[in-house]
């Protein structure tokens, strides 16, 4: 900094030695690689963001009566649709059911619904395109699995979007399912369950989980 008294007087000086100030603050960070710091910085808080999803997850039942928006169920089926699936089939397809007459439906047809689900804003019904799943036996467990990955993404996204939702399983008593596909399932697809949605005031408290599913 020294140097530049030499040549330069006043305002001139002063420039130079703040031009040199930056310089040496640059030459700092640089070594210091700040850049990449803050990028792994920032990788870390996305890699947090996404465990405390899984972390703070639940299934909710209890719902408020907000409405969730077109856009809102544009976003959730949207996230839906990137989950990996068998072959790349993409053979789950939902519906959503939001009338009242409807959900009342569902209340009394979907076995693991029962008392609550008419509750919900939404009722996303999950199916799976049978003929996608071609090889010998896989249409047995195939389409419940691919749907598996669909509820999870699900989850997972309306937690995002502190929005509630809860599984229900595709448990449909055998002398109520004529009604059932009657009233939602006249393509005669393979129904693998629903997902009730709706906004809440108070979230519902966390199960216990074990500590890890592997066996020792
Ligand atoms: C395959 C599957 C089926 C489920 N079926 C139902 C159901 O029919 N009715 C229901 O109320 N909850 C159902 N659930 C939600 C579970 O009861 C819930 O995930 C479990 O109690 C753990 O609670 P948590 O989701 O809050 O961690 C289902 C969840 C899964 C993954």
């Amino acid at each position: 900094m020294l140097d530049f008294k030499i040549f330069c007087k006043g305002e001139e000086l002063k420039e130079k030695i703040e031009e040199k100030k930056i310089i040496n603050i640059l030459h700092k960070h640089m070594k210091k690689d700040i850049h990449q710091k803050r990028y792994t910085k920032h990788q870390s808080k996305k890699k947090r963001q996404l465990i405390e999803i899984l972390e703070s997850r639940v299934s909710q039942r209890i719902f408020n009566n907000d409405p969730i928006t077109d856009e809102e169920i544009k976003k959730i089926t949207h996230y839906m649709a990137e989950v990996p699936n068998s072959c790349s089939r993409q053979a789950i397809y939902a519906i959503v059911i939001d009338d009242r007459v409807s959900k009342e439906l569902l209340g009394g047809l979907l076995v693991g619904g029962v008392g609550w689900i008419h509750r919900a804003d939404k009722v996303l019904l999950l199916f799976a395109f049978g003929d996608a799943y071609k090889a010998a036996g896989e249409i047995k467990f195939m389409p419940y699995l691919d749907a598996g990955a669909v509820l999870m993404a699900s989850y997972l996204i309306c937690e995002e979007m502190k929005i509630g939702t809860c599984f229900v399983n595709p448990n449909i008593r055998e002398e109520y399912k004529k009604y059932f596909n009657e009233k939602f399932n006249k393509g005669e697809l393979i129904f693998c369950g629903a997902l009730a949605l709706g906004k809440y005031d108070k979230k519902a408290g966390k199960n216990i989980k074990k500590n890890s599913i592997l066996i020792k």
